[in-house]
């Protein structure tokens, strides 16, 4: 797949998420075969108050070749501005965030609330293009606000400019319940020309495989399917990776301690830890040690178990 002049290495990508998509589990990402990580959603007026919170969301590691940030906001001045940031000219590509779904943020107009106003949606994916001097910009929506209206609203972005779309397959109304409609995102597929990135509810490589069968799309985005399960890039590309849990999690605490402190990073790691110890054995102890594990030494205790 490619995204503007960038040859992605695999067409499996790692999504963006709050509080998850740290820089140590992107890097992770990338080591097993993920094309291409996004940071988090990051604030567009948080880059230009120059909040230090925001800042150090836009971190890149050495290996993402290209790097992504995901932007959210709802003024296309404002995406204007931050596009040209020295924390966004980092990163190669610029994504948009027209899905999310949290109450604090569509109240703003921001994330999914973009779905119920293409012309203001459109304005922003300009706005950024113009900012960021010609480079890929892309957008992640969902399937539309209430009803199905992504194929029009990606013919849209597509007009405006973006350089891909990524549609994951659920209204906002639906949140993250019942199945994602892989069949609404093949109609996107239908209806651009662009890249599509098809995402929602996979957890293997044989979802992989369907998602891509039944939508057609260019690219898969995996979220919470690579939640302690990096490898799942690696087993994509037909691999069969020796996982090393306890060199990987160390790997990803250290880089997580170097960027945010030994407190921060101990409150990062935990999902990650629990979503790997899920399906073991002794996983309701080890759920249990890592839910209350306060200290440094302990998380690296839990760690040194795996
Ligand atoms: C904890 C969490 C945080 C998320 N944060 C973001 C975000 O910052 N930006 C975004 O576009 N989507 C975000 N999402 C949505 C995911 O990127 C993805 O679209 C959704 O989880 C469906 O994919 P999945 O079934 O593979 O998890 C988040 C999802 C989760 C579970």
């Amino acid at each position: 797949m490619k995204i503007g002049p960038y040859r992605l290495q695999s067409d499996a990508v790692l999504a963006p998420m709050a509080g998850v998509s740290d820089l140590g589990f992107r890097t992770l990402a990338r080591r097993y075969g993920a094309g291409l990580t996004y940071t988090e959603m990051v604030s567009v007026c948080g880059l230009m108050h120059r909040n230090k919170q925001t800042e150090v969301l836009t971190l890149v590691a050495p290996c993402e070749t290209p790097a992504a940030i995901q932007l959210f906001g709802s003024d296309p001045d404002i995406f204007f501005r931050a596009a040209g940031h020295e924390a966004v000219a980092k990163f190669d590509i610029i994504d948009i965030n027209m899905g999310c779904p949290v109450p604090k943020v569509v109240s703003r107009g921001e994330g999914s609330a973009l779905m119920k106003d293409a012309r203001r949606a459109q304005d922003i994916v300009r706005a950024t293009i113009e900012g960021a001097k010609g480079k890929p910009v892309t957008v992640k929506m969902r399937l539309g606000w209430d009803s199905v209206i992504a194929p029009e609203f990606a013919r849209q972005m597509q007009e405006a400019g973006a350089a891909a779309v990524t549609v994951h397959g659920r209204t906002r109304k639906q949140l993250y319940t019942g199945r994602a409609d892989w069949e609404a995102i093949r109609q996107v597929v239908e209806a651009v020309d662009v890249p599509v990135i098809a995402n929602g509810d996979v957890k293997t490589a044989e979802d992989y495989r369907a998602i891509k069968a039944t939508t057609g799309a260019d690219g898969v985005m995996i979220a919470r399917g690579a939640v302690g399960h990096t490898s799942l890039f690696a087993e994509i590309l037909g691999q069969t990776p020796e996982v090393d849990y306890k060199a990987d999690f160390t790997l990803q605490l250290s880089l997580l301690r170097q960027t945010f402190g030994d407190h921060v990073a101990c409150m990062l790691l935990k999902p990650h830890l629990i979503a790997a110890v899920s399906g073991r054995r002794n996983a309701k102890e080890l759920r249990l040690a890592v839910g209350t594990a306060r200290a440094i030494e302990e998380i690296e205790a839990i760690v040194n178990l795996l």
